[in-house]
């Protein structure tokens, strides 16, 4: 556990940046300490883009956004051949796509098809153009952001395809204390910035190394069954909540379950925790869980989204 307190300064450096918000915090980090790759959500204006950028001036890797616009086409991300008239022959030109931390800034107002190869590309770390396939860094991790999809001009994102996705974050409003902080803190930066954000320079070998730690924590038989358990009730509720038989049309797929123990044993890290306990799995459950389900109408007509499905299971699975 010896590159922890790095990870302590970056989060610090978050936190001299943003004001509250500390689940969002908590999820980007996670998703840098995994490589997994995120889904923020909310309102416009909560600090979703501010805080992907936060974390990138506080890691010293290559970082790139990307806005998605209706107009994006697949290679303005991916890159493509181009022909080099001096040696007569095609080559590959990267897209912006090759860098370290990917910030996709409102993932669902470009097509479905510029979707789908980020989606591939997230999922397979590669990008494969005319048959050739180029590899993305080793650090490479997409945080994507979304406004809620009633919004006119959206695309949603293909249902299948959202567990590529290790966390569904969705954000919600700053308290008032908060706000009051947000627009003070936006004063001193106006008035001469008699604060300036914690300097992290967070080194990618460190966050590699981290990654490898976390991939080591431990988890006890009985924990790893807890998360089974958990994944097992989306797909048969009915065992643990007779009344909800036919409430989830389409449950996680193990997919989940590597998610869910990818994302606990982060969590447990940054507790400074060498093993994870049912609690780091009950904190992640709802953010990796919520976006590999599929309602049915039954519980769509009764008004409960996946979040009071997933927060009912947790409650009624014993914890070990
Ligand atoms: N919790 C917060 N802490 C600091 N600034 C915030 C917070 N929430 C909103 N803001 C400020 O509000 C503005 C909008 O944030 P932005 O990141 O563009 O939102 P989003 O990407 O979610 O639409 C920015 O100026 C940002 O600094
Ligand atoms: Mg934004």
């Amino acid at each position: 556990m010896h590159t922890q307190p790095e990870f302590l300064t970056l989060r610090r450096h978050l936190e001299s940046i943003i004001v509250g918000q500390h689940q969002l915090l908590d999820r980007i980090m996670i998703g840098l300490l995994t490589g997994g790759h995120l889904l923020l959500e909310s309102a416009p204006g909560l600090a979703k883009t501010t805080a992907v950028k936060a974390v990138a001036s506080g890691v010293h890797a290559g970082f790139q956004r990307i806005q998605f616009t209706p107009d994006l086409m697949p290679a303005d991300i991916t890159g493509s051949e181009v022909f080099d008239p001096k040696t007569g022959d095609f080559r590959f030109v990267e897209g912006p796509l090759f860098k370290e931390i990917i910030l996709a800034d409102e993932i669902n107002r470009a097509p479905p098809k510029v979707q789908s190869a980020l989606l591939e590309a997230m999922e397979e770390q590669q990008v494969t153009i005319a048959g050739k396939s180029h590899r993305l860094p080793d650090l490479f991790v997409v945080m994507a952001t979304q406004n809620p999809l009633e919004q006119a001009g959206t695309y949603p994102l293909p249902e299948a395809q959202l567990d590529r996705f290790l966390l569904h974050v969705v954000i919600d409003y700053p308290s008032e204390e908060e706000e009051f902080q947000i627009l003070e803190r936006d004063r001193r930066l106006h008035f001469g910035a008699d604060q300036q954000a914690v300097e992290s320079q967070l080194q990618p070998a460190t966050v590699l190394a981290a990654r490898r730690e976390v991939a080591e924590i431990h988890l006890e038989e009985s924990v790893k069954r807890y998360m089974v358990s958990l994944v097992n009730a989306t797909r048969h509720p009915e065992k643990w909540l007779p009344d909800w038989r036919d409430h989830i049309h389409y449950g996680a797929s193990p997919r989940a379950t590597l998610a869910l123990a990818r994302a606990a044993s982060a969590h447990a890290y940054l507790q400074g925790r060498a093993y994870v306990i049912p609690d780091d799995v009950i904190d992640v459950a709802a953010d990796v869980l919520r976006h590999r389900m599929i309602l049915s109408f039954t519980a769509k007509a009764k008004q409960l989204s996946a979040n009071d499905l997933i927060k009912g299971l947790v409650d009624a699975i014993p914890v070990p």
